[in-house]
């Protein structure tokens, strides 16, 4: 009988997973078609994603992280993960929240472990302070600020990602990042609870340059 030791095989990849941790089970369920059974990237469904383009599935391995409340070369907190993970990251990852909160924790759990940083950080959210009044002294303000920094070199004079270093930009895997028109605050999840904050100041920005 052909279909017998197919039948074996699949009893015996039932119990693999049962036997998994519960972090384990549910990171293998939800998370590991893109982000692969180790946390590299690779699971399956990331080969079509992307493939030539930023942003690819998170390599979790590396530590690191964008969608962060805590300061540039620091891991996120699990708030930030759990965020990521209700609001997902649109044009590019679900979001959970079809999962139970505990699931999400799990999941979250599941993604640490991937990076031994995690067991020795002390993530600590930066403090924003209440936003500015969004008055014309804030906006020529935040166009100095602007120029200032060199946003347009990406970003453009107005903002609309058309600066000149704009189509030569790779990510640190030297994949090619994309349009950066119309990227600028599209529904990313903005860290609580200084989101508001950050819109505010995000706003200031652009008004500032337009
Ligand atoms: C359909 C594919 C897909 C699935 C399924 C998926 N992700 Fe992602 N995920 C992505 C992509 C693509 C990115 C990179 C997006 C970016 O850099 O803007 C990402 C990024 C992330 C990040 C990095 C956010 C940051 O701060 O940089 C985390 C954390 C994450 N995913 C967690 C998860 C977890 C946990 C699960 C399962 C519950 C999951 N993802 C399932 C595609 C997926
Ligand atoms: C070297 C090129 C470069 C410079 C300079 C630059 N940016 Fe960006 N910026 C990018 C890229 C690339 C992205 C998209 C990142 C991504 O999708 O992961 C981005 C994204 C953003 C976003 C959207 C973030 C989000 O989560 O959606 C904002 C807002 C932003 N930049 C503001 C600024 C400001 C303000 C400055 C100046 C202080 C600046 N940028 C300077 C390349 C640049």
């Amino acid at each position: 009988m052909r279909v017998f030791p197919a039948s074996l095989l699949v009893l015996a990849l039932g119990r693999a997973a049962v036997g998994a941790d519960p972090a384990t089970a549910v990171y293998n369920h939800a998370c590991a078609w893109c982000h692969g059974k180790d946390g590299r990237g690779d699971g399956p469904a990331a080969f079509s994603i992307n493939k030539y383009l930023s942003p690819r599935p998170r390599d979790f391995t590396r530590g690191l992280f964008k969608l962060r409340s805590t300061p540039s070369g620091q891991v996120p907190t699990d708030d930030d993960l759990l965020r990521t993970l209700e609001r997902g990251i649109p044009g590019y990852m679900p979001s959970f929240r079809g999962l139970t909160a505990g699931e999400r924790r799990l999941a979250v759990t599941a993604v640490k472990g991937f990076f031994p940083g995690f067991a020795t950080a002390h993530a600590t959210p930066i403090a924003v302070p209440p936003p500015p009044p969004a008055d014309a002294a804030a906006v020529a303000r935040g166009r100095e600020a602007y120029a200032a920094a060199g946003c347009a070199a990406c970003h453009g004079e107005r903002g609309r990602g058309d600066g000149p270093s704009a189509p030569a930009l790779r990510d640190s895997d030297g994949l090619p990042t994309g349009p950066l028109q119309g990227r600028c605050g599209a529904g990313r999840p903005l860290p609580d609870p200084h989101e508001r904050a950050r819109r505010h100041t995000h706003a200031v920005l652009r008004l500032g340059v337009r």
